[in-house]
Order: C-alpha cells, then structure tokens, then sequence
C-alpha cells in the first residue's frame, strides 16, 4: 500500500518563521502524495478554552498562514479539525479503550503541566490530548506522520492504541510511524526559543519593516559592547540566523566579527535583507489571501468535505467492528 500522510498544528496564534522552518517546509516535500494536512482547533481548545483569545480567529490566520507558505491545495488536503465530527466521535470511542495509566505517563503531559503553570490544565480534555491525536491520524489510517521530536509519546501511544483496537475487535487501523524532522530549534529574537509566548517571534504577517525591526532589537554577543570588540559569533542568534538565511557569508562572519571588523549593526543589516527576500513570497501572498476570504473559505470547504468522506467511511468502519 502507498504511503498515507498526515500532520497538523495547534492554532493558538499566528505562524512564525520557526513553524514554517520545522515543519511548513517540510511538509510541503510530501505534498503531491497522498497527505492531509490538519488545523487542529479541538487541541488548541484544550488549552485555551479560557485564553479569551478565539480559537475560530486563529484558525483562519494559520489557514491563511498554511497557504501564504505554499501548501497548494491542489495537491494536498487541508481541513479543519472541528469541522468533521468523526475526530470527536472516534477519540470517544478510543476513550473507552484507553488506560488511564497510559496518559498520565505521558512524558510530553507531565511536561505541559509543569510548564504552562498559569493554565488550569487538569482537566479530562487535557489529559486525552493524545487520544483525540490518535483518532486524527487512525480515521485517515495515515501510516507517516512528519512531526517534530516533542511529538513521539503521542506517536507511540497512537500505535498502542491502534494496537489495542486492532487486537480486541478487528484489524482495522496501521500502526504509523513520526518522519522526524532535524531542524534545530530556532531562536527568538532575544536567544530563547522563539515562541508566542516569549513574545521573540518573528512572524509570517510582519512586513518587511516590521522584519528589520525585530532584527535590529535582536540580542547579539553581550560581551560586545563597543563596535570593535571582538565578537564570539557561537553565543549569537544573529549569527546563528546568518548560518540559515546567508550560507555563503557565513566564513567571512565569522571572521571579520571575531577579530572586531564587522560590527552587530552591519552584520543585522547584511541579515535583513536575506531575511526579507526569504519572506517576501510569503508575506505578499498572504497580503493577497487575506483581500480574497472567499476563495481561502473555498478551500477549505472542499478540504473538509475531502476528509470527511474518508473519515466518515473509516469511523463507520470502527463502530461496526467494535460492535456499537
Ligand atoms: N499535537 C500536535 C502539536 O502540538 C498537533 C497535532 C494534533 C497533530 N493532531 C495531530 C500532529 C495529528 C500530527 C498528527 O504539534
């Protein structure tokens, strides 16, 4: 049987440049394959049922955020979690299958629960978190899913489920597998890891000035502090970021900040414009895409009724096999 491939994300904010690094590209190599690609909203309700930030608004945004980064609807389907009610009615059925122990020794669980301290996440939705993922990948019997490393417990508890589905009822579902993807973690503009809740992000709807903003206020070496001091380009995220954005310069860099030559302003500027011209293609389409609601809307209408037809057909498939 030929590959089937799904992934998906959280909508709890816009896209930025670390999404579209370490996972928008790629997933964009599978597109042409028979591959789903997912806005899961029910997951990002399961944290941010009280954020009184509108799930319904970000969906929209990495909708148009998906698309602006070249996901081609021609060649792959996107949808919406939420608008196929198979996912909510699967992960019950797999709820009733699924040891408790098993989500509460969920590595990536006990994790979020320490680090998202601000949020109530003891709840019952929260901890099957990763039941509602293995009835996202299962009704689609999607046996490759490109992830990022954080996301293995999840993989590995769809497999048991799916394993425990199989062997108590009826061989029904494959077990699939993560397609990691070795992008390092990219840094926010002030070192850490680039994330919404850092506020560090730099984002696929910043314009170009916006851009040369945040690149001016970047964190350089901090024991740099006069032009001509010499640099240490390993503790820079400018640097860092030329490796990704301007390869060819890279030795010079190197070379010319350690021994105090080139200084942060020139070296953030010379980075500017290859930051721009790697975004430029995104940021007009998605200026085009948000003039065009009717269109993006479109398309995700046919999305969903794509997935649907598939998710209806496999969740009938379950009910039947587990005698329900
Ligand atoms: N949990 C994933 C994340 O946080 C998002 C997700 C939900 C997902 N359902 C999925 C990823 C199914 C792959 C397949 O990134």
């Amino acid at each position: 049987m030929s590959d089937r491939i799904l992934s998906g994300m959280r909508p709890t904010g816009k896209l930025h440049l670390g999404h579209l690094l370490g996972a928008l590209e790629n997933w964009k190599k599978f597109q042409g394959k028979d591959t789903f690609f997912m806005i899961a909203d029910w997951h990002a309700f399961s944290s941010e049922y009280d954020s009184g930030s509108p799930v319904r608004g970000y969906v929209n945004d990495v909708l148009i955020d998906y698309l602006a980064s070249g996901l081609d609807p021609a060649k792959c389907t996107i949808f919406v979690q939420s608008h196929v009610p198979e996912h909510a009615e699967l992960d019950l059925l797999f709820s009733m299958i699924t040891p408790l122990g098993w989500l509460s020794r969920n590595p990536t669980y006990k994790e979020q629960i320490r680090e998202l301290k601000d949020k109530e996440l003891h709840t019952h939705g929260f901890l099957g978190y990763p039941v509602l993922q293995a009835a996202d990948i299962l009704l689609y019997k999607a046996n490759k899913v490109p992830v990022g490393e954080d996301q293995l417990p999840h993989l590995e508890l769809t497999r048991e489920i799916a394993r425990r589905f199989n062997s108590m009822y009826k061989e029904i579902f494959p077990e699939p597998e993560a397609i990691l993807t070795d992008v390092p973690r990219l840094p926010g503009t002030d070192g850490r890891k680039m994330s919404k809740s850092y506020n560090n992000a730099i984002y696929l709807s910043d314009s170009p000035e916006t851009v040369d903003k945040k690149v001016k206020e970047m964190i350089t070496d901090p024991a740099r502090k006069r032009r001509n001091d010499k640099g240490h380009p390993e503790v820079c995220s400018i640097f860092y970021y030329q490796k990704l954005f301007n390869p060819g310069a890279v030795a010079e860099i190197d070379k010319t900040c350690r021994s105090g030559e080139l200084g942060c302003v020139d070296c953030k500027k010379a980075l500017s414009e290859k930051l721009r011209q790697f975004l430029a293609p995104v940021y007009e389409k998605r200026c085009e895409l948000e003039k065009d609601r009717s269109a993006v809307e479109s398309i995700i209408e046919e999305g969903d009724k794509k997935a649907r037809w598939i998710a209806a057909k496999t969740f009938e498939e379950a009910k039947q096999a587990a005698g329900l």
